[in-house]
């Protein structure tokens, strides 16, 4: 459960928690057209806040909603320092937050082109997305009977709200049969994504995520991973991967906001490398969380919005 706390932003305005509402004729909750972000606030080892890649973050928000034509009334800036101020009223050292632009009430139908374009910001406190341990000691992870969409029936480059049915679909049939995340295929069979993450996986030293191209989201995580491998000096490829690759992989982790940097310990029950984190995983985990949360605000003192 969500914890209760003071002020949702919505719509230009802070409003109490309970008050934050909309109509039931909400079309994206109709029809899933919308764009939304998820963002984290750490407390670093100092007492500070930073935020990581906010703009990044704001940035994507403002391309799903390219892709979707669906134009918010707030500019990049003011959902930016929505974002800063959710923090802020609600004395959040830390936490999750989510930007959201909808389709609000109006017409109904599937076209609607006139329904008020809404957007709102809340943040809430998230602790490890896959679980109390998932992060030190890695996931079992399945390999859904559902694909990824086709890169022809959606855009998953956007962060759309009804793109989710599917990341949710697999994430509930991976749960119910005992694991703790899924790894979704392409419809070609090659390798996707988690239902909430990208995938890396290490073979010979080597580090291999699928391309763009692929039908993923253009994570931010992952481009920071990428970025951090190259600067530890290991030779990374882009390249569509293969069921197989996957399972003979020597180290494989997901990387998203939510799950940060989760090793993968198993993939349909074969263990991967020796079913403990590898170096790899850890030296990637060690310069990520030092960036984060830890003390290295030097490396990319970019990727950090400082909130207090
Ligand atoms: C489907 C999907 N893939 C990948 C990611 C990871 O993206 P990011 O690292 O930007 O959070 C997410 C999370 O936003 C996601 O929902």
């Amino acid at each position: 459960m969500v914890e209760k706390l003071k002020k949702i932003w919505l719509e230009g305005e802070l409003v109490e928690w309970d008050e934050a509402k909309v109509h039931v004729l909400t079309h994206t909750m109709h029809y899933g057209l919308g764009a939304f972000e998820g963002i984290r606030a750490y407390k670093r080892t100092d007492g500070s806040t930073t935020v990581f890649r906010l703009k990044e973050h704001v940035e994507r928000l403002f391309e799903t909603c390219k892709l979707i034509m669906t134009e918010p009334r707030f500019s990049k800036e003011q959902v930016h320092e929505a974002c800063l101020q959710v923090l802020n009223v609600n004395g959040m050292e830390e936490g999750y937050i989510r930007p959201l632009v909808f389709i609000g009430d109006g017409a109904m139908g599937v076209y609607a082109p006139d329904n008020p374009i809404r957007t709102l910001v809340v943040a809430w406190r998230w602790g490890a997305y896959l679980g109390a341990g998932a992060v030190e000691k890695g996931v079992r992870a399945k390999v859904s009977s559902w694909a990824r969409h086709h890169v022809s029936v959606s855009l998953a480059k956007g962060k759309i709200m009804g793109q989710y049915t599917n990341s949710t679909l697999a994430k509930r049939e991976a749960k119910m049969a005992g694991y703790d995340e899924a790894i979704l295929m392409d419809t070609h069979g090659y390798v996707s994504e988690g239902s909430g993450e990208n995938l890396f996986l290490v073979k010979k030293g080597k580090l291999y995520t699928p391309p763009l191209s692929a039908s993923i989201l253009a994570g931010i995580t992952r481009d920071a991973v990428l970025t951090l491998a190259r600067e530890e000096g290991l030779a990374v490829a882009e390249e569509m991967l293969t069921r197989d690759q996957l399972y003979l992989a020597d180290e494989c982790f997901f990387t998203g906001t939510a799950a940060e940097i989760t090793p993968i310990r198993e993939v349909d029950n074969r263990k991967i490398g020796d079913g403990t984190v590898g170096a790899v995983t850890k030296r990637l985990q060690e310069r990520f969380f030092d960036i984060v949360k830890g003390s290295d605000t030097s490396s990319h003192p970019e990727w950090l919005t400082r909130v207090r």
